[in-house]
């Protein structure tokens, strides 16, 4: 097998865990980090600013954030390609191919590979579960044998997909932090750290219980008051939080469990008539606002 030399350019929270999964597939050679300040990675010291030449590179990492990327595809576009220009990826489906034009331009097949992962700790590496993929057909091949190396599983995603799959991480991986956030500011300061201690498990459960019932309809993993069609709670629990939060915690109450009485719906687990005044009591707040 012929070997796949690669220069990553970035060494931030992605950059670990995404040159650790690439390094599992045997031809893949890691030629050089690059960083625009010096920093360890994977025990080698990055090299500093931009490489000279992508001439004899084969792929093109950039693990940059988001707003560095068009600058840097800019400077990358103007260096020597060599006579197969290298594939150039980045990490990011928000900001897709096209902030990668100028190399494109230049002759360089571009990519997105999207890790679908939480990184947080600078240095740490994290196994990678999913990505997603983004490129033309031509390499497509390789890019998913590439990315399967280390076990995960790959998503190929067309341009227009992008942003839906990315909206889809920030949905759940970024805001349920927000959620535990909103449920500890129902308490006054002094009370929220044991009460954050509480809510764990039952958090860890409920995620237990989308990952054993991932082929079920999701009304059937639900439980709570909604589950059971309980207006008097429902009642009670608007009423308290108009009372003693600021509006936004009953918008998000409401919105939300009109989310959830969907699925309780689609499950068909409640009567139609207890659906429809649970529906009317969610859809507007009782003073107003
Ligand atoms: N973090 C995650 O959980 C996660 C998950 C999936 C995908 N991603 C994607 O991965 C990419 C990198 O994210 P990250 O979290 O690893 O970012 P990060 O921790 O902020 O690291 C960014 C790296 O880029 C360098 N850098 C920052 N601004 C720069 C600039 N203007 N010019 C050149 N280099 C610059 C930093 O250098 P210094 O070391 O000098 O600061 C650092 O090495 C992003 O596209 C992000 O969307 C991140």
């Amino acid at each position: 097998m012929d070997s796949f030399q690669s220069i990553l350019i970035g060494a931030g929270h992605a950059a670990p865990s995404v040159a650790s999964a690439l390094a599992a597939h045997p031809a893949l050679s890691w030629r050089a980090f690059h960083n625009r300040s010096p920093r360890e990675l994977l025990g080698r010291q990055t090299l500093r600013g931009l490489p000279d030449s992508l001439a004899d590179t084969h792929l093109l990492l950039l693990a940059l954030p988001d707003d560095a990327l068009e600058d840097c595809a800019r400077r990358l576009a103007g260096l020597p390609l060599g006579d197969t220009p290298p594939i150039v990826a980045h990490l990011s489906p928000a900001a897709g191919r096209k902030v990668l034009s100028p190399l494109a331009t230049a002759g360089c097949p571009t990519a997105v590979l999207h890790p679908l992962q939480s990184f947080r700790q600078r240095g740490q590496v994290l196994q990678i579960p999913w990505w997603g993929l983004c490129c033309a057909d031509e390499e497509a091949t390789f890019l998913k044998e590439l990315l399967r190396a280390d076990g995960a599983q790959v998503e190929r995603l067309l341009e227009v997909e992008l942003l839906p799959w990315h909206l889809s991480a920030v949905f759940t991986c970024n805001f349920l932090p927000a959620l535990l956030d909103q449920a500890l500011a129902l308490w006054p300061s002094e009370r929220r750290e044991r009460i954050r201690q509480a809510l764990l498990p039952i958090l860890s459960t409920t995620l237990l219980h989308q990952v054993e019932g991932q082929r079920q309809p999701m009304g059937e993993l639900l439980s709570g008051p909604l589950r059971r069609g309980d207006k008097g709670t429902l009642n009670r629990h608007l009423d308290w939080l108009e009372e003693h939060q600021p509006p936004e915690a009953s918008v998000i109450y409401r919105l939300l469990s009109t989310r959830l009485l969907s699925l309780v719906e689609d499950a068909g687990l409640l009567p139609e008539e207890k659906q429809a005044e649970l529906e009317k009591l969610l859809s507007h707040s009782k003073n107003g606002r």
